[in-house]
């Protein structure tokens, strides 16, 4: 028997509805030990509201989100609200006594960040960030290569997001290309996290930063736009106390000829693993041997959370965010064993130190040491 969870979404917008979608057919998922359901939905928007009109289990609809805090049938609260909201509304859930699952960047300042973390520990309740790319099996595989110590000496390390949707310069402006709702952070904010998961749990936490970040137009129908659109962080990391590795994460809005791609690679001196969502069931192996090889591996549908989905399937963006809430749910339950997990508080908070330190690295065009 799978235990009931219901789930409380506050700010239904894109990320809230894909939410309902993966609740919809949890039923993909072999032997589940949990049955999450969406039972309520928390919205300013009356129109983002009534489309969950049609999620059969969802019993409340407000605009006010203390209603879903009130509400003693919620046991987890995912919150998908623009940054400048993130503090206020992940204070008021983790007060209320409910789990989270909070969107990125966690907050839209390192302080911000700081002040979350602190709640989360005086609540002690159950908290997990989200990225959902990392359950993708290619960069499963290759997050199992980094960590078996099979390629040698780590080289290189570069994780990536590329968007192209800003190249247009007729695409609207929204609260994710303005500093007061997105943060000061921009891009890195909106794509970072996705970014850093992986590195951050091979334990590639980077010591120091020089960053180079760009904005595109200034001038958007509907309004003005002030964030950075692309960053490159060149980042020194510590590998297992040998040399010192390089570590560049590109997180980019203006990326010819990308729509959502992210990619992760890791290079060594005998071996090395590469994963791209452009081919989602494709890894990547390098290999030194007496000839220099990169190896195309066919992965098909190698979740870590086994689905009914044949195995030479490709999987989507909804199959990973599922598997993530998968992650979320059996690390709650104290059941995640060897699976790799969301991302945790900690290195939520750590991805705000680095993109604090990679605003103040372009203000003054130096490498900034990350304390
Ligand atoms: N994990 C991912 O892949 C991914 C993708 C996109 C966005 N995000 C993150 O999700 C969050 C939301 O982004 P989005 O793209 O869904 O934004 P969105 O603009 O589509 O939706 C946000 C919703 O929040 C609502 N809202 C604002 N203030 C509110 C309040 N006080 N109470 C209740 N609702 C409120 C808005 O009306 C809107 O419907 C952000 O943190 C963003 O960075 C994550």
């Amino acid at each position: 028997m799978s235990k009931n969870i219901n789930v409380g979404v506050i700010g239904g917008g894109l990320m809230g509805r894909e939410v309902a979608s993966a609740f919809g057919r949890w039923f993909a998922i072999n032997d589940s030990k949990v049955n999450p359901s969406l039972y309520a939905v928390a919205d300013l928007n009356k129109e983002a509201l009534e489309w969950f009109n049609s999620v059969p289990t969802c019993k409340l609809l407000t605009d006010n989100y203390q209603e879903i805090l009130d509400s003693p049938e919620i046991d987890v609260v995912y919150v998908a609200v623009p940054h400048n909201m993130h503090e206020q509304i992940y204070i008021d859930v983790l007060n209320s006594g409910k789990d989270l699952l909070a969107e990125k960047p966690f907050g839209i300042d390192l302080g911000s960040a700081e002040r979350i973390f602190e709640t989360i520990k005086s609540s002690g309740q159950f908290v997990r960030c989200s990225s959902e790319f990392p359950f993708f099996p290619g960069a499963q595989r290759v997050y199992e290569v980094a960590k078996s110590g099979e390629i040698g000496r780590i080289l290189e390390v570069r994780s990536g997001f590329h968007h192209g949707s800003d190249l247009d310069p007729d695409k609207a402006a929204n609260w994710k290309r303005q500093s007061k709702t997105c943060g000061e952070i921009g891009v890195m904010g909106d794509l970072g996290m996705h970014v850093c998961h992986v590195p951050f749990r091979l334990g590639f936490e980077p010591r120091s930063v020089y960053a180079q970040l760009q904005k595109g137009y200034p001038d958007r129908p509907g309004g003005a736009c002030d964030t950075w659109d692309n960053a490159m962080l060149h980042a020194w990391i510590d590998v297992d106390g040998a040399e010192p590795v390089p570590m560049r994460l590109e997180m980019k809005r203006m990326a010819p000829g990308e729509t959502d791609t992210w990619f992760i690679e890791v290079l060594g001196t005998d071996g090395g693993a590469r994963f791209s969502t452009k081919e989602p069931r494709t890894l990547w192996k390098f290999s030194r041997g007496k000839e220099q090889e990169w190896r195309r591996v066919d992965l098909g549908f190698d979740t870590p959370f086994k689905t009914i989905t044949g195995g030479i399937f490709e999987p989507g963006f909804p199959d990973v965010l599922m598997q993530m809430w998968a992650a979320f749910f059996a690390e709650r339950e104290g059941d995640l064993n060897e699976c790799f997990g969301c991302v945790t508080p900690d290195e939520a908070l750590l991805s705000h130190r680095l993109f604090a330190a990679a605003i103040q690295s372009q203000q003054l065009n130096q490498v900034i040491e990350i304390t």
